[in-house]
């Protein structure tokens, strides 16, 4: 099938080459000439991995072509996925103007009949918006059907998740559409859900949500574990075994970042309260995840006094490894809470680099941590794992370690001399 994709940021880029890598035609439509530049010589515009090399793969093959063109992209493909940013609003809302943009283009030039399939997280009652918004810029009456179909890949692992997804959902009230949708994912074997486009735009949200309670719960039953003197990963370990809670999602820490979960969180929040419906849960939720990095500098202060003078290595900058994502990232809100409290700052991140006043990168991560009054574990690369502590040791000024993301082996570091603070662990 001949399908287009509309804005090649993370969601797009990777849903494209999902179908290209499953042998259908795919034309990636984006207004930022630079993006589509590099695409075309195969070169991705953020870190994702694997990604690089399926793309090469597909545009070698021709399977995959890009464009800033929408007039022919559009008149030339029946299945136009739309896949822009919805950035967050001063009032938690999702702002839709690029779905509105994309919506009125695809009205303005469509000549045949066309699924328009919401691929970007939109909240409830957007596939009959955008019906709306392609209707007014329709000079001619031509049929077309918006399908909602929300994506959800986690960046890191984007395409595994996209080419591997746990469920399909397809929300549509028409047949034509939904037939030419099921057969757009014929080849994937997970289950596919049908269900009104109003449905599928809430499981979205409903799945984000529910994934930050689960964060949220465990970094307060962390709080618990600390006062207790009880492993919070023993928690975890034996609650997550019971199927009906699962396994996935209850790694304590300083917190969720991201993209995707504050902003989608913030979303239903927003249509909950338009609605006239408290989400007492998911409120609180946000808050502990708010104050989850004050928690860990409560702990920073009651174990080295006043922070004023002192040295911190931060280790890891990104929301999460593998990716060079620095949105909502807890490792942003660490460095500004240490330098109000007037501590140095040195950091080092595998990918990303910050120009953050008074902060000192190094790429190297002995370099970073020399000289330091502790060191505090932000994201939880895999290099850190295998760091040499002995030479650590010998390197900073007082062996202290706060892990934000119990990702150390804490028996280890404590052998070589570390004083070691997990986060309810
Ligand atoms: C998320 C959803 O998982 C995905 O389904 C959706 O499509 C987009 O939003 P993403 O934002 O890429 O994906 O990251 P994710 O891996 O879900 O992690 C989000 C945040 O939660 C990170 O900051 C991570 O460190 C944190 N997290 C995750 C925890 O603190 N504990 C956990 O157990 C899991």
């Amino acid at each position: 099938m001949n399908i287009l994709v509309i804005g090649t940021g993370y969601v797009g880029a990777t849903t494209g080459l999902v179908f290209s890598e499953m042998g259908h035609k795919v034309t990636g439509l984006d207004l930022d000439k630079n993006k589509i530049n590099k695409l075309e010589k195969g070169e991705l515009h953020f870190f994702e991995p694997g990604l690089e090399e399926i793309l090469k793969k597909h545009i070698d093959g021709e399977n995959i072509t890009f464009t800033t063109d929408p007039i022919t992209a559009i008149k030339e493909n029946e299945i136009i996925f739309i896949c822009v940013g919805t950035p967050q609003d001063g009032d938690g809302s999702a702002n839709l103007r690029y779905v509105k943009n994309v919506a009125e283009t695809i009205g303005k030039y469509m000549n045949t009949y066309k699924v328009i399939v919401d691929k970007s997280t939109v909240p409830v009652g957007t596939a009959a918006l955008v019906e709306n918004w392609v209707k007014e810029y329709q000079k001619n009456d031509i049929p077309f059907d918006v399908v909602s179909n929300p994506e959800f890949l986690k960046e890191g692992s984007a395409l595994q998740d996209a080419l591997n997804p746990d469920r399909i959902v397809i929300g549509s009230l028409n047949e034509k559409a939904t037939n030419m949708m099921k057969s757009l994912y014929k080849d994937f074997t997970c289950p596919i859900i049908i269900t009104s486009p109003k449905a599928a735009e809430l499981i979205k949200y409903a799945a984000n949500s529910f994934l930050a309670l689960k964060i949220s719960y465990m970094n307060e039953l962390a709080r618990l574990c600390d006062v207790l003197d009880i492993n919070i990963n023993d928690i975890a370990k034996g609650i997550g075994l019971d199927r009906r809670i699962g396994k996935y999602f209850l790694q304590a820490g300083i917190g969720y970042g991201g993209s995707c979960f504050p902003k989608d969180v913030n979303a239903l929040l927003k249509t909950a309260k338009d609605s006239q419906v408290e989400l007492t849960i998911l409120n609180a939720a946000v808050n502990t995840n708010k104050t989850q990095v004050n928690y860990l500098l409560k702990k920073i202060k009651k174990v080295l006094g006043k922070l004023k003078g002192k040295t911190i290595g931060i280790l890891g900058l990104t929301f999460k490894p593998n990716t060079d994502d620095m949105r909502e990232a807890p490792a942003l809100k660490v460095i500004s809470l240490l330098l109000d409290a007037g501590a140095k700052v040195k950091v080092h991140d595998p990918v990303v680099k910050i120009g953050i006043k008074n902060v000192i990168q190094s790429d190297d991560v002995y370099q970073t941590l020399k000289d330091t009054d502790a060191v505090i574990l932000c994201t939880e690369w895999e290099m850190y794992k295998n760091l040499d502590w002995l030479k650590m040791k010998s390197l900073v000024d007082s062996p202290i370690i706060f892990d934000g993301r119990n990702m150390l082996n804490k028996e280890t570091v404590e052998k070589i001399g570390f004083d070691y603070y997990g986060i309810g662990n």
